[in-house]
């Protein structure tokens, strides 16, 4: 589980974030949404600790968020961008392989193995070899998953993860997030994207001028 309390966030002298407090539920999907700027992506980058915060606490399983636990918190929670990041000089596999490789130090059969198989859990055995720029948009981003997913993280943050990609390659993506929801897996998704919220999401959460205006089942949230 991760639970922030009473989260504080400034930038230059002004509250982003206002006295946070949710939980996001182990095995569960959670769905945060609200108008640009209202903190989504400064919420989820403080869980990870890509931003420090001002006051309050984050607790991810057992361990707080804090100086001394970033390493730690980086490996027990992924993270996906609107925007994939993938390593552009290296092919799909490559892609998967790098951080098993080199920060959990998995032999290389082993990290290829893995990656073989997350990259069939995407739907993406047939383009394994190919690079970034010869993928579409829903593909990188399919790719993007499965290298999070490779490091077995506790849990998933996707920030806006089907805001570029036009509508068909949305639905592909969509179809891997409802797939991992199924197995279980934990994720906080920033996301506009209806068929996430109403589909696939077991909580939401309203974020207006960093404050949480709402939460609950999607259905009701949004209504
Ligand atoms: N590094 C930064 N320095 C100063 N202000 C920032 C910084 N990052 C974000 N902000 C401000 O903090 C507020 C929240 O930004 P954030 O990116 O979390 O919004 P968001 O809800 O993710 O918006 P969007 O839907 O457009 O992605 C915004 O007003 C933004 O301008
Ligand atoms: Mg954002």
């Amino acid at each position: 589980m991760i639970a922030i309390e009473n989260l504080t966030k400034r930038f230059e002298g002004r509250t982003v974030l206002d006295r946070v407090s949710v939980k996001f539920q182990r095995g569960k999907v959670s769905a945060i949404v609200g108008a640009s700027g209202c903190g989504k992506s400064t919420l989820l980058r403080c869980i990870n600790g890509l931003e420090r915060f001002d006051e309050g606490r984050i607790v991810v399983g057992e361990l707080e968020v804090g100086p001394a636990t970033l390493q730690r918190i980086r490996l027990d929670v992924g993270m996906v961008f609107q925007q994939y990041g993938l390593f552009s000089h290296m092919s799909a596999l490559a892609n998967v392989m790098e951080a098993p490789l080199h920060v959990r130090h998995l032999s290389k059969s082993a990290a290829r193995e893995r990656a073989v198989a997350l990259l069939e859990k995407v739907g993406l055995s047939h383009r394994r070899e190919a690079f970034p720029r010869e993928l579409s948009g829903g593909e990188q981003q399919r790719v993007a998953i499965a290298r999070a997913l490779a490091m077995e993280p506790k849990a998933l943050l996707l920030d806006e993860p089907t805001a570029a990609l036009d509508p068909e390659r949305k639905a592909e993506v969509v179809k891997v997030l409802e797939s991992l929801a199924k197995e279980g897996t934990t994720m906080v998704i920033v996301t506009h994207e209806p068929s996430v919220v109403r589909g696939i999401a077991d909580h939401a959460v309203v974020l207006k001028s960093g404050r949480v205006a709402a939460e609950g089942a999607p259905a009701e949230v949004l209504r």
